[in-house]
């Protein structure tokens, strides 16, 4: 420490550095929110490098200030920069940055809070990072002893023009959600376009992974780069007997070449699973729509995910997509390891992360309600309803997150009543009678709305709500999480209103 304004060098760079870092953490945390590089995967390295450089930031934010305290020309005492206007160097721009610095620990506190906070807390806070951006831009601006010099107007003006961008960004892609209707918390990683598009596929090649489970890898005839999509994600196959089923994807979504799907054979097929065990070779072309994700992988601490029998397949990618530090388990369910879906080779990949239980190797049962009071992380299932609804009494529902491929059953709470409905963009409007679907009377009425299912589960046909009150009989979300939304599938959901504005 030879300079006597060592001090102030360090206080004048980690100022800059600090700026920097926030401003990077806000643009890098609106890209991945918006999803603007839905082209890069592994989101769970994108996650960390968010919050490494919001840490970053913070821990120079500390630097700025105690540093300012040891400069022997400032003096700064503690509360001068701790309690605004305590000190009356440029009074109000330092009150500025100190309230940027309480903002920014509330924001870093209630990220490494996140996992105890009500999630739509934690993102109200979360949200005001870009206050703290702004606040931070005029306090840099306004108290710098730099400001006036052309390098530090470069820097400022590359910083603020990033910070513009970031909340331009996000109001943009805020509106488009919100006009599309389909900013579904789990679903927003996969673009609607390719989702509604057809596109042709053939058989590349079949593996068997358990006695009754069949793989199947699927590649474009014509060789094109698939759409982007992302674990948990499922696609529509169309047979060419005219079946529709959906599968969810098990393999690499970082390969862009091929889907992987693997298909349990089931007793009581009506046509899709046998169609396809009996029939599905290389060479066999199938017509495939999608990817569409309703059981997304959100960013958590911890995860415990629940697999019970061909329940396996989105969680199988979910797994590989997370990075090896991070703290997962998996409880996975079925009646025999024979019969169970890639249980050895995740159980050979991943010791002591999997607990493999088999009915017939488990004879005294397991208890999974004292299991899951154990674990605070957020739970993943997918498997039979029972295997499901056992799951989610256990756990606090802003924690679970569940996939069905069978629709719940759910009936409407009066006798079924016709409905008047409106199309606010094509200005159509129609009656719906009791006897009939509210998709079927769209597509009836040429409305651009696509069904598969037709059961309220693979979340196809979803459309906006812009008027009257819809009543869910679907089993795709949370009824809450649909009105928050504002969105309903009307393959099965009728509504309790006489009339519904539709946003199509
Ligand atoms: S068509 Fe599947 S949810 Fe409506």
């Amino acid at each position: 420490m030879n300079s006597p304004h060592i001090w102030w060098y360090i206080t004048r760079a980690s100022a800059i550095i600090a700026w920097a870092l926030m401003t990077l953490s806000v643009v890098w945390g609106t890209l991945l929110s918006t999803r603007v590089l839905r082209k890069v995967d592994n989101p769970s390295w994108l996650q960390d490098l968010h919050r490494y450089l919001g840490g970053t930031a913070m821990v120079m934010v500390v630097a700025h200030m105690v540093t300012l305290m040891l400069d022997g020309w400032l003096h700064f005492s503690a509360a001068a920069v701790l309690v605004p206007f305590a000190t009356d160097y440029r009074a109000l721009p330092v009150a500025i940055g100190i309230l940027a610095f309480y903002l920014l620990i509330a924001v870093q506190g209630s990220s490494l809070l996140m996992r105890w906070l009500p999630r739509r807390f934690w993102k109200g806070v979360h949200y005001s990072s870009y206050l703290v951006v702004v606040l931070v831009s005029f306090h840099a601006g306004l108290t710098g002893t730099d400001v006036g010099s052309l390098w530090y107007r470069a820097v400022a003006a590359s910083i603020i023009g990033l910070s513009v961008i970031a909340v331009l960004v996000r109001v943009v892609a805020g509106n488009r959600a919100a006009g599309r209707g389909s900013a579904v918390v789990r679903a927003q990683s996969t673009p609607p376009t390719p989702a509604r598009r057809g596109l042709t596929m053939r058989v590349a090649a079949t593996f068997r992974v358990s006695d009754e489970v069949l793989g199947i890898r699927l590649v474009p005839t014509a060789g094109e780069i698939l759409p982007v999509w992302r674990p948990g994600a499922h696609i529509t196959v169309t047979l060419p007997n005219g079946l529709e089923r959906q599968y969810s994807l098990c393999g690499d979504p970082a390969d862009r070449s091929h889907f992987d799907i693997a298909v349990l054979r089931t007793l009581d097929s009506q046509g899709g699973s046998s169609w396809i065990h009996a029939n599905a070779r290389p060479g066999v072309p199938l017509e495939v729509t999608g990817p569409l994700n309703h059981f997304e992988l959100e960013p958590a601490f911890s995860y415990l995910f629940v697999a019970g029998g061909i329940g396996i397949t989105p969680i199988k990618s979910m797994i590989e997509s997370l990075p090896d530090r991070r703290d997962w388990h998996l409880l996975y369910f079925g009646r025999s390891r024979r019969s169970m879906a890639f249980a050895d080779e995740l159980s050979a990949r991943y010791p002591g992360r999997i607990w493999v239980h088999a009915s017939d190797e488990n004879v005294t049962g397991l208890d999974i309600e004292h299991l899951l009071s154990t674990v605070d992380g957020d739970v993943y299932c997918c498997g039979p309803e029972t295997l499901m609804a056992r799951v989610a009494s256990a756990v606090p529902r802003e924690r679970m997150h569940l996939e069905r491929f069978t629709p719940i059953e759910r009936t409407a709470i009066g006798a079924p009543q016709s409905v008047r409905v409106t199309c606010r963009k094509s200005k159509k409007d129609f009656a719906v009678p009791s006897g009939q679907s509210i998709l079927d009377a769209l597509e009836e009425n040429g409305m651009p709305v696509m069904g598969s299912c037709r059961k309220g589960v693979c979340g196809t046909c979803e459309v906006r709500v812009v008027g009257g009150l819809p009543e869910h009989l679907d089993s795709v979300v949370d009824d809450e999480e649909k009105d928050r939304l504002g969105v309903m599938y009307p393959c099965v959901s009728r509504a309790t209103t006489p009339e519904l504005v539709l946003d199509i």
